[in-house]
């Protein structure tokens, strides 16, 4: 069933589980996590980025997912945009059928953040559709946008309040010391869960994200490597954060990474173990197994597990 993610973070928030929220490209991808999904018995939010949208086309993205809702209508399935950037592409998307939208204007200072959310939450909640909303940035490159590492970058508590009450949106990204991609930490990892807990009781009940929430499990960065990849230093955040971050009152944890590196290494082995196929499907199955392993498996450290 298509959803929003309204029931979804309430059920979550409750139950102290978190909401898997996928990236999606094509449809090996959105096979794998719906059928974990279906499998695991857990809602799910699967998300597209710009990035997507200009490599498939958000008309073959939306077909794709409403294929899965009509091969699964027992899965809750919101359909999300992720990273919006400005207001037309979130109108563009509320327009085309999505269920929830992520207007980021982390990037803009708070004043003009809240304007262009609050404009977005104007029109998104006028058609129905939720909004989620990010304030703090993210480290690293994203949207090739260079943020610098350190504690300025991060959520303050107080503005997280203001943002929520004068915004009206319906979730928030927080930044807590993650970011996108596999290079998430040169040293240990660490993130700021004193900010989180202040920020979780600041905001009793509202619905928190983790971005850049992949953990980069080091068997399938090696299984890459081993097949001819060359992605040294990759770090990401430990699986028992995850959990200590769910168990703080995140309630929506986004994965891309994690997927990419699953179906690469699969890909790349089958390139090795074959090399006389030239059949797409040969390695494609394969691959879109590995997703649906990879999503079963966040799943379970997600704790959200015969949820419907
Ligand atoms: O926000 C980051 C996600 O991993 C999406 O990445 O923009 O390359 O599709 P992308
Ligand atoms: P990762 O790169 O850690 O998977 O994060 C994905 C993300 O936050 C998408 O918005
Ligand atoms: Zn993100």
């Amino acid at each position: 069933m298509l959803v929003d993610s309204k029931k979804m973070f309430e059920d979550a928030y409750k139950g102290g589980y978190a909401i898997g929220a996928f990236n999606v490209n094509n449809m090996e991808i959105i096979q794998g996590i719906i059928g974990g999904c279906a499998e695991k018995k857990s809602p799910v939010i699967i998300q597209v980025s710009a990035g997507a949208r200009k490599y498939a086309n958000p008309i073959y993205l939306r077909k794709l997912i409403e294929a899965a809702v009509e091969e699964h209508p027992e899965v809750p399935i919101c359909m999300h945009l992720d990273h919006g950037a400005d207001f037309d592409i979130c109108k563009q998307c509320v327009d085309m059928g999505f269920t929830s939208v992520m207007i980021d204007g982390s990037h803009y200072d708070f004043e003009e953040n809240i304007r262009v959310t609050k404009e977005v939450v104007d029109y998104a909640h006028s058609k129905g559709v939720v909004v989620e909303a990010e304030l703090g940035k993210l480290e690293g490159v994203e949207d090739e946008v260079k943020v610098a590492s350190g504690e300025g970058s991060y959520t303050d508590p107080d503005q997280a309040v203001e943002f929520v009450e004068r915004t009206g949106c319906d979730s928030l990204a927080i930044s807590i010391g993650t970011s996108h991609g596999a290079f998430k930490f040169k040293g240990d990892p660490k993130l700021d869960f004193e900010r989180l807990d202040i920020i979780t009781k600041k905001l009793s009940g509202f619905p928190l994200v983790l971005h850049g929430a992949s953990t980069v499990i080091q068997e399938f960065v090696d299984k890459c490597n081993q097949y001819g990849g060359d992605i040294p230093g990759a770090k990401g955040v430990p699986e028992e954060m995850i959990s200590q971050a769910v168990k703080s009152g995140v309630c929506k944890v986004n994965i891309d990474t994690d997927l990419r590196l699953a179906m690469t290494a699969e890909i790349r082995k089958a390139f090795h173990d074959n090399p006389g196929n030239f059949d797409p499907r040969g390695y494609l199955k394969p691959a879109r197994t590995a997703i649906q392993e990879m999503v079963m498996h966040k799943l379970d450290i997600l704790g959200n597990i015969n949820r419907i």
